[in-house]
């Protein structure tokens, strides 16, 4: 019998989740669970990461307050527990542990030129030793699941290169297979830029969440910073924040059709205020039922518990095989 992919991805509970991370992570996790079936299948394996979020949150009711709706926004955007396991990093704590002996074969170098860590000391963001060593927990999340390939953003994949590298040290050290060296896949949406025209992302306060509604959804969409070409005079959508979201939401002809509007010069031509007005409406269209499961979900807690203690088992279990052979190989027994 041939035994499935497994998926492996996590996010960071560490604010309300945006487009960016929606397009970035979520839909690509809903769709990799959607593509399972089928001769050995795939197996999804996703995962709330709040170990890694201590790096940032550091109070309590917030971080459990930002684990809940991550597991809400998942499970309101698709992932369904009977195919997929979620689960909290958190319930795992056996990472831990293989993330101490990862550390003791991992290099200085390697983590000093990670490019995350060096854009935050760039941002002037004053570093702990959490946040250095960041990457090798990230690998034992990984290679403690024993999965084929992780989804992921560009901005993660030196992070997986990282974790094949030392999980590959390691067995080459202890002259041992402990490890399954998994791939890399990016998602077909890799970059979504944010209100400024920067990526979007929580530390630039550019974001349009995932959660937003009513008047504060109107006022990021409508506040989507444009130039000032009149809506009679060529504009290129590519090079335009508001076109790239909508592309991003709606059918390949009704994007061809905008587009066709922005290049129009003379009455043909789009203003950017209805542009932003068709992305209002497109968000709504496809946020609007996530963000009412949402609702039915956030008054169920007990559903999502459930569904998170469920998903542990299950990691917590491929987490204890793996770093059993881990300890055996190098002498820890
Ligand atoms: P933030 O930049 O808001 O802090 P994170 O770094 O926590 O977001 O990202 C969580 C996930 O969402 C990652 O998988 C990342 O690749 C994806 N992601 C975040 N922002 C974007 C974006 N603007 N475009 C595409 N993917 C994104
Ligand atoms: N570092 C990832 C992020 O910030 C989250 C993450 C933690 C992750 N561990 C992981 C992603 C393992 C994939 C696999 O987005």
């Amino acid at each position: 019998m041939v035994s499935p992919m497994r998926f492996l991805s996590g996010i960071q509970p560490s604010g309300n989740l945006h487009l960016g991370n929606y397009f970035g992570a979520v839909r690509e996790h809903v769709r990799s669970q959607d593509h399972s079936g089928g001769g050995g299948g795939v197996e999804s394996y996703y995962f709330i990461a709040d170990y890694h979020a201590l790096t940032t949150v550091r109070d309590a009711e917030r971080l459990r307050g930002l684990v809940r709706d991550v597991a809400i926004i998942y499970l309101a955007s698709g992932i369904d527990p009977a195919r997929s396991v979620l689960y909290r990093q958190s319930d795992v704590p056996e990472v831990c542990e293989l993330t101490w002996m990862l550390m003791t074969v991992t290099p200085m170098p390697m983590l000093e030129n990670a490019t995350s860590y060096k854009d935050k000391i760039a941002r002037g963001i004053t570093a702990d030793a959490g946040l250095f060593t960041y990457p090798v927990l990230m690998a034992a999340d990984i290679l403690c699941q024993d999965c084929d390939v992780v989804p992921v953003g560009k901005d993660q994949v030196q992070h997986v290169e990282m974790a094949r590298d030392i999980g590959q040290k390691f067995n080459r050290l202890f002259k041992s297979e402990v490890f399954k060296i998994p791939a890399y896949r990016l998602g077909s949406a890799p970059y979504v830029p944010g209100t400024d025209g920067a990526k979007m992302s929580k530390s630039y306060g550019n974001t349009i969440d995932i959660l937003a509604e009513g008047r504060a959804l109107e006022k990021s969409v409508m506040g989507i910073k444009t130039d000032s070409t009149p809506p009679d005079q060529p504009k290129d959508p590519e090079a335009n924040t508001v076109f790239q979201l909508y592309k991003m939401l709606a059918s390949p002809e009704e994007a061809d059709a905008m587009a066709a509007r922005f290049r129009a010069s003379g009455p043909a031509g789009i203003s950017y205020g209805q542009a932003k007005k068709d992305l209002l409406a497109k968000i709504e269209a496809h946020f609007a039922p996530i963000r009412e499961r949402a609702k039915a979900l956030s008054a169920d807690p007990a559903r999502v518990d459930a569904v998170l203690r469920d998903g542990a088992v299950k990691a917590r279990a491929n987490a204890r095989a793996v770093l059993d052979r881990a300890r055996k190989a190098c002498g820890l027994t």
